[in-house]
């Protein structure tokens, strides 16, 4: 009995220790040194500088470190000046960043000399889509860490330390808002039972420097406050969003402000009552004025009735260039449709220029596997902001148009849809974690390579608790060779993987239906909205696949600054990964390889298939370097992933020679699956 006893306390211990380093996230326990830490304030947050300093500490043993917010003029808002042994700021959150940053140097194995480090941009968000009933819209990380579904509103201890953890997680990063619920907003969060939750969250937050912000439907002066109308110009709903703007400041004097989608996807809107965007954003924005909050307004709308989804944020929002007040910023998505596994950037980037603009990205894997496929999302982000809009001139990439280096905006900010819930290891994925990390080191530095930061984040999350199991001299080599490289390499492939195997050559929105996780190219029923078909994107038929986007199509793109209009007109000049994108081309069409655009599909889905094979390869190999919690999990959705890839490929592969007429290469490997049964499997699991 005792050794009964014994053995499930061991198995408990052991349990709970590998579901404490899937945790612990890029934060994973350090044995560290003693360090003196010399700071002359005392505050909350430098209380934290000081705890990190003590807990993490991997520089000389017994040195001291001064931590100083003194005025510097060559520092950014809550940007720092870092040296070996000290961290300068205008602000104390300054400061905590500056600690974070010099902690992750060391323990990265980078060089750490006299430099100031200033973030991209002001405001740096996580936004939730996180419902008042706990459940997530395109969660896939179990129910929300805010909200619960039995409409409980007391905050527990345990409450209390996963927000606190959630925070000093972000913090490490440079996060410094989060939006605490789904775009797809209810008026619920506006009552008072949900703003005191809101008030409790903000208090845990504020020491490390995150402020809250809330979606709002825009109809709630109707729907809360019994108002005949959300007209935006109507006075007594102009008074009703100020009297709530004044209620939620008593209870969180730095509320961050509101996230809008509006007239869009069925959500009310200005447009209901024959107003604009700007006459909707603006009302809000005079409401939280007084109290310095802001507005982010989002650009993702479009109609049924438009003939190219893609074109219509353009043409909604530039007509209104210049009219939205200073406290707005215009939110748009990375692409112009839909946080697709690539997209040429959204057009709007750059082309408004009288008005603040944030990029939107998306960190939860709706369209890109879910938390089931390792997808490094960084690469694509990169992709993104290093895109050139030539607004004005060559080298306006959408970093700078969006930062503040190119337009004079009274705000920059940056919002990243959040992948993170109540599971133990909070992103349902371990490697999903890499993706809320490369989202936080991206909105702080719009430079940053992705291959920096993928070294970083696997240092961080994997090294200490391989290296403390094993002490033998040459460790270090030998895990850089072994692990970092090989994960690393795989890491920085996996998106294009993502492509291959499910949107190759700019094909896009061929998922299946709703769920947008396998296949779906199909997907048309009868009375459904075209533009919600995959269908209206990739035409296929017998004359041919692909959107035609050219002038003499839909003409999307004159959207884009010369030179790019032309060259993405141009078949012979438009880059491959976006040609079906821009073009409607037959099957037989010369591709630069030589081959034909039928066989170059062929083998881009075959290609996909490969890679993710070659992961599973590299992560059992890699076996020896991580706790077989991490690697068993990681290894059970690679094999998932895996039998996934395979499906994408045979479903779109058969699905379109029903058009293509021609054979599949004979060097690629058989489809396993018919396209009927996976067809129908689809259908029952929606019906
Ligand atoms: C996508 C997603 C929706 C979401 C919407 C948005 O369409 O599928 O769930 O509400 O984007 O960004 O508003």
């Amino acid at each position: 009995m005792k050794q009964l006893i014994f053995t499930l306390f061991f198995l408990i211990t052991v349990l709970n220790l590998y579901a404490q380093e899937e945790h612990d996230l890029w934060l994973q326990k350090k044995k560290a040194m003693p360090v003196n830490v010399i700071c002359e304030k005392k505050s909350a947050t430098l209380d934290i500088a000081t705890q990190e300093l003590q807990q993490g500490w991997q520089g000389k043993s017994g040195a001291s470190v001064t931590l100083t917010i003194k005025k510097d003029n060559a520092i950014k808002n809550d940007g720092f000046r870092l040296g070996q042994n000290f961290v300068q700021a205008n602000t104390e959150l300054g400061i905590l960043y500056g600690v974070y940053e010099l902690l992750r140097r060391q323990q990265t194995g980078q060089t750490i000399k006299d430099e100031i480090y200033n973030p991209s941009y002001e405001i740096r968000t996580l936004n939730h889509w996180d419902n008042p009933n706990g459940s997530i819209e395109r969660g896939y990380a179990g129910q929300s860490i805010f909200w619960r579904k039995d409409s409980s509103f007391i905050v527990t201890e345990r409450d209390k330390s996963l927000w606190q953890e959630y925070a000093r997680a972000n913090a490490s990063i440079g996060i410094n808002g989060s939006v605490l619920n789904n775009v797809n907003a209810s008026q619920l969060m506006l009552t008072t039972d949900y703003l005191n939750r809101v008030k409790a969250i903000a208090e845990i937050f504020r020491p490390y420097g995150i402020k809250v912000y809330l979606s709002v439907k825009f109809s709630s002066p109707s729907l809360l406050g019994g108002l005949k109308t959300s007209d935006p110009l109507n006075d007594t709903v102009i008074n009703w969003w100020r009297a709530k703007a004044k209620e939620i400041y008593s209870l969180i004097p730095d509320f961050g402000g509101f996230l809008v989608k509006a007239s869009s996807e069925g959500q009310p809107g200005p447009q209901d009552y024959g107003r604009t965007h700007a006459d909707g954003a603006n009302m809000l924005a005079d409401a939280v004025k007084p109290y310095g909050g802001i507005v982010m307004w989002r650009a993702f709308v479009y109609s049924p009735n438009d003939k190219d989804r893609a074109k219509q944020a353009y043409n909604e929002f530039v007509p209104l260039d210049g009219k939205f007040h200073d406290n707005v910023i215009i939110q748009i998505k990375n692409g112009p449709v839909d946080f697709q596994p690539r997209e040429p950037f959204s057009p709007l980037f750059g082309a408004l220029k009288k008005t603040s603009a944030m990029p939107e990205l998306q960190i939860t894997q709706e369209y890109l596997g879910h938390s089931i496929h390792l997808v490094f999302l960084s690469t694509m982000w990169e992709e993104c902001l290093q895109s050139d809009t030539y607004q004005q001139g060559p080298g306006s990439t959408v970093a700078r148009v969006t930062d503040g280096s190119i337009y004079p905006q009274t705000h920059t900010a940056i919002a990243g849809v959040a992948n993170i819930g109540l599971d133990t290891n909070w992103c349902g994925h371990d490697f999903a974690q890499a993706n809320w990390y490369a989202f936080g080191r991206l909105a702080w530095n719009n430079k940053l390579k992705s291959t920096q930061i993928a070294d970083e984040w696997i240092r961080l999350t994997f090294y200490d608790a391989a290296s403390q199991k094993n002490k033998t001299a040459n460790y270090s080599s030998e895990w850089n060779e072994s692990f970092l490289k090989p994960v690393k390499q795989m890491m920085l492939d996996s998106r294009e993987a993502a492509v291959n195997y499910m949107t190759p050559l700019g094909l896009h929105h061929i998922m299946s239906a709703n769920e947008h996780y396998g296949p779906g190219a199909w997907w048309a029923p009868p009375r459904t909205r075209a533009d919600w078909t995959p269908p209206y994107y990739h035409q296929a038929a017998t004359n041919g696949v692909g959107f035609d986007r050219t002038k003499t199509g839909s003409d999307a793109v004159s959207q884009y600054h010369e030179p790019l209009a032309s060259k993405f007109n141009n078949v012979n000049t438009c880059p491959e990964i976006y040609l079906l994108w821009f073009h409607h081309l037959p099957w037989d069409y010369k591709m630069k390889s030589g081959k034909t655009l039928w066989d170059e599909l062929c083998y881009h889905y075959d290609k996909g298939v490969k890679q993710v094979r070659q992961f599973q390869k590299v992560w059992d190999k890699v076996q020896p370097y991580v706790d077989s919690s991490r690697f068993n999990a990681v290894q059970r959705k690679l094999r998932s992933q895996a039998v996934n890839a395979i499906l994408w490929k045979d479903a779109c592969l058969l699905y379109f020679q029903q058009f293509s007429r021609m054979p599949i290469p004979y060097d690629i490997e058989r489809p396993v699956n018919n396209l009927n049964d996976i067809i129908a499997n689809d259908t029952r699991r929606r019906n």
